[in-house]
């Protein structure tokens, strides 16, 4: 039966991990897949988290099932970091979820249970797998215009424009913070515009948060999402671990499903833990039960915040660094906006040519879009860098 099987098209960015394995140039950049890389190029287990799984391993006494939805605690604690405290708990049904794309998933199904005709929007671009995921639950989907090659910022009136188009109940999917591929971000007046026009037209927000902690700081990242939760009814957020608490391959996400009232979020919140069992029963714990400890104990705690500040830190100093290097290198400042974007990303506006030419020539691998991982430059090589950007013609 398997030979009717058709070939799959490649995910473009799990495809460049292995491409730039196979490349014998040792003074290759790997600018691809949004993992966090340190001034040695490691992507190191956190401390707290590396403290957190010892802990575990000394006090854990079963590995017996927990809940269908999860560790009460990770949800809770997840809540608490995305939403704030303050947030209205009774209205809010929550899921753990196998990474952020384990949670996106797994709303994106309880989108389309509750309104089998729900449209959902997305940004164009979008991290490439949105779409993909979309087309295999055979939900219908619409993009939106987001990002303005000329400036590198977001075309704001565009993606109002397209947005007028979105039906009561539909889905519009935003990214909480650092934009991916773009990282061009919306503001804080753009983020009400939007919460306007939800609440007028009754499209339902679904924010991807994937990087929080990695554009301005956990607080100020989430200070759009929040703002829009403090006034809309509905609303919903995939938010991942992967990256800000580096448990990548644990698979560690959360979904939140903010409800009319607490009797609606109780329905969400039977439906999300079937949705579990029907998809794989019970989530995988460890990584979770790490990131709850984390969360919870204070000093693992003030250890991860300043872990993560450095981190982001790190991005920023290198975004500095590689516009500082095109301006000396092009006597202008057209590459500015390197250092005005947020996040693990930036999308740099070269043609697919381009990039292949600065895989090829230079040994340097992005995206097919142009996308470079911001955390993957070396300080140390940003002046080849720009060398090369502007040799191929950038
Ligand atoms: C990325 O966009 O590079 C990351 O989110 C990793 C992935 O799964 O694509």
């Amino acid at each position: 039966m398997f030979e009717s099987l058709t070939p799959q098209p490649p995910d473009k960015i799990i495809a460049l991990i292995d491409e730039f394995r196979a490349d014998p140039r040792p003074d290759k950049l790997d600018l691809g897949v949004g993992v966090y890389r340190d001034a040695e190029g490691r992507t190191p287990v956190m401390r707290a988290v590396k403290a957190a799984e010892a802990r575990l391993l000394q006090t854990q006494d079963s590995k017996s099932y927990k809940a269908l939805a999860g560790d009460g605690a990770f949800l809770d604690a997840m809540r608490d970091l995305v939403l704030g405290a303050e947030a209205p708990a009774d209205r809010i049904a929550a899921v753990q979820a196998p990474g952020g794309t384990g949670a996106l998933h797994r709303l994106f199904e309880l989108a389309a249970k509750a309104d089998s005709g729900a449209v959902v929007w997305i940004s164009d671009p979008s991290w490439p797998n949105h779409a993909a995921m979309l087309r295999h639950l055979g939900i219908p989907q619409r993009s939106y215009r987001y990002f303005d090659p000329a400036t590198r910022g977001v075309d704001f009136a565009a993606m109002v424009e397209d947005l007028k188009g979105a039906g009561p109940r539909d889905v519009v999917l935003l990214h909480g913070c650092c934009h991916n591929p773009t990282g061009a971000n919306l503001t804080a007046e753009q983020w009400d515009v939007l919460t306007e026009m939800a609440l007028a037209q009754g499209f339902v927000p679904m924010i991807d948060l994937a990087y929080q902690g990695f554009g301005d700081g956990l607080a100020e990242d989430v200070a759009g999402l929040r703002a829009m939760a403090a006034r809309l009814p509905e609303m919903l957020i995939a938010a991942s671990c992967s990256k800000n608490f580096g448990v990548y391959r644990d698979r560690v996400g959360a979904g939140l499903v903010l409800c009319r009232d607490a009797a609606a979020a109780a329905l969400a919140a039977d439906n999300l833990a079937a949705l579990n069992r029907v998809n794989y029963s019970f989530p995988p714990d460890h990584g979770a039960a790490a990131v709850t400890l984390v969360l919870t104990d204070p000093a693992l705690r003030a250890d991860w915040e300043a872990e993560l500040d450095a981190m982001r830190r790190r991005m920023l100093a290198l975004r500095q660094g590689l516009a500082d290097a095109l301006r000396r290198e092009t006597n202008d400042g057209r590459f500015d906006f390197i250092a005005s974007h947020r996040g693990m990303f930036s999308r740099l506006g070269a043609s697919p040519e381009q990039v292949e030419r600065l895989k090829r020539e230079h040994g340097v691998y992005m995206v097919g879009d142009s996308r470079i991982n911001v955390a993957g430059l070396r300080e140390d090589g940003l002046e080849a860098l720009a060398r090369a950007l502007v040799a191929v013609g950038l």
